[in-house]
């Protein structure tokens, strides 16, 4: 059933986004019949175009190129999309700088935008604790909470999503997901590309604010919160609130890859990092003595993501009398591939005791027919929808920004040649991703 009659406005039309993602993503819902005929997608910037010049700008179908229309600036937006019809949902998608997001509010609210409308922002929420309060505080001066829509990609990512369906939906796990069976558990998100050319956007930020923050957090908390009450975003933003609250992060240390001072858009002498790797602790009866192992870097020797849980040592007894044999691991798989491996010991077959390691795996290439729905597919259906849950809270956060906030451009600054994978300097022993998560067939 298609959701019903909806305006999509579009702030930035013209940008790389609206081009590369949500156009694409609108026309692929179109035609799988999720967003009514009668729909219309309104694009919105300073350049100024004929309904017939943007329609022009997409490789879209007729029948979607029909839904497009284009209104030059902010002033007289609510007009306009009034004069096109009634709609039963207004969402407006900022594609815009987040430095503008704030003002932008204040202009839609001044132009006839009332509080029904869903706003729809992405990441980053501010760049520190006190500036995602702001941003908060000011949108929803203008908009209401429950119709702010705040995106981490990482949410929509289908192996993300499933982490609270593995926890929650398999009796086997539940019980053993705490500190009694659970030795520590690793994050690691990777990229081989460096900056590329966002330098000017990134070295003001760094690893810390473009994927601690956020990506990586919101991932170790769908791992590590309690069971919410229901699935209800708001009873699971609750569960992240909590466990963020009891999370305290012990050391971090902050590298920089050979060559990024010569990056375009790079300020001289720049300390922003593009590596960091962190060691967590969760205080709470839960998690109580687990270290998490937090990593993520640019310029790195593979583009993957995974966690990984390490559960406790056997006793010194029977096959492991002398200590040899690995703790079980099993790992999340994000990507590039999705799945889950569970890591076992297995007698080697032949005569012999000789102990070797094997693997239960769920590949989602071999158990799921057909396409995974891209990110921004689902988002906007879910917003269209009204549904938050694969939505960021203002709590969530400011929380998150409260953890991170003391060791934002602080410390010594470390070096890394590219395309390699710093040491640790934990002297913690990283799980093996790559050998046990090969991309999948
Ligand atoms: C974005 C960051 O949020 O996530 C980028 O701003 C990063 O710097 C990207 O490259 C990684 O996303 P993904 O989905 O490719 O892992």
């Amino acid at each position: 059933m298609p959701v019903r009659r909806s305006a999509i406005v579009i702030l930035g039309a013209s940008g790389d986004l609206a081009q590369r993602k949500l156009i694409p993503a609108l026309a692929a819902l179109f035609d799988k019949s999720e967003i009514d005929d009668t729909s219309v997608v309104v694009g919105s910037g300073r350049t100024p175009f004929t309904d017939e010049e943007f329609r022009q700008q997409f490789t879209v179908t007729d029948e979607f190129a029909r839904l497009l229309h284009y209104h030059t600036g902010l002033a007289g937006l609510k007009a306009y999309i009034d004069d096109l019809g009634d709609f039963g949902t207004v969402i407006v998608f900022m594609a815009l700088p987040p430095r503008v997001y704030a003002d932008t509010a204040k202009s839609l609210a001044a132009d006839g935008f009332g509080k029904e409308t869903t706003l729809i922002v992405e990441k980053p929420f501010g760049y520190d604790f006190d500036s995602s309060r702001q941003l908060n505080a000011e949108l929803a001066r203008h908009f209401d909470e429950s119709r702010i829509f705040r995106i981490d990609h990482y949410l929509a990512k289908e192996a993300v999503q499933n982490i609270l369906v593995f926890r929650f939906a398999n009796s086997i796990f539940y019980p053993v997901w705490n500190s009694g069976y659970i030795e520590s558990i690793q994050i690691n998100a990777s990229e081989t590309i460096g900056i590329e050319n966002r330098g000017a956007y990134f070295d003001g930020a760094g690893m810390l604010r473009d994927m601690v923050q956020n990506h990586l957090i919101q991932m170790l908390c769908l791992m590590t919160m309690e069971a919410p009450v229901s699935l209800d975003a708001e009873d699971i933003r609750a569960q992240k609130i909590n466990v963020l609250k009891a999370v305290t992060v012990d050391e971090v240390h902050r590298m920089q890859y050979e060559g990024y001072l010569e990056e375009e858009g790079v300020a001289e002498g720049s300390t922003t990092e593009t590596y960091v790797e962190m060691k967590l602790s969760i205080n709470n009866f839960r998690w109580n003595g687990v270290p998490v192992y937090l990593r993520t870097g640019k310029a790195l020797t593979r583009k993957s993501t995974e966690i990984g849980i390490r559960f406790k040592k056997l006793p010194k007894l029977l096959y492991n009398r002398k200590g040899d044999i690995p703790s079980n691991v099993i790992i999340f798989q994000i990507q590039p591939s999705a799945g889950i491996v569970l890591d076992l010991a297995s007698k080697l077959p032949g005569n012999d005791r000789t102990i070797t390691r094997t693997n239960m795996k769920f590949c989602y290439s071999d158990s799921f027919a057909g396409e995974i729905p891209e990110a921004y597919q689902k988002l906007l259906l879910d917003a269209l929808l009204g549904d938050r849950t694969l939505f960021v809270g203002a709590g969530e956060t400011e929380m998150s920004w409260r953890k991170v906030e003391p060791f934002l451009d602080s410390g010594q600054l470390g070096h890394y040649r590219k395309g390699t994978v710093p040491q640790s300097k934990f002297g913690v022993e990283w799980i093996d991703f790559e050998r046990f998560c090969p991309v999948c067939p």
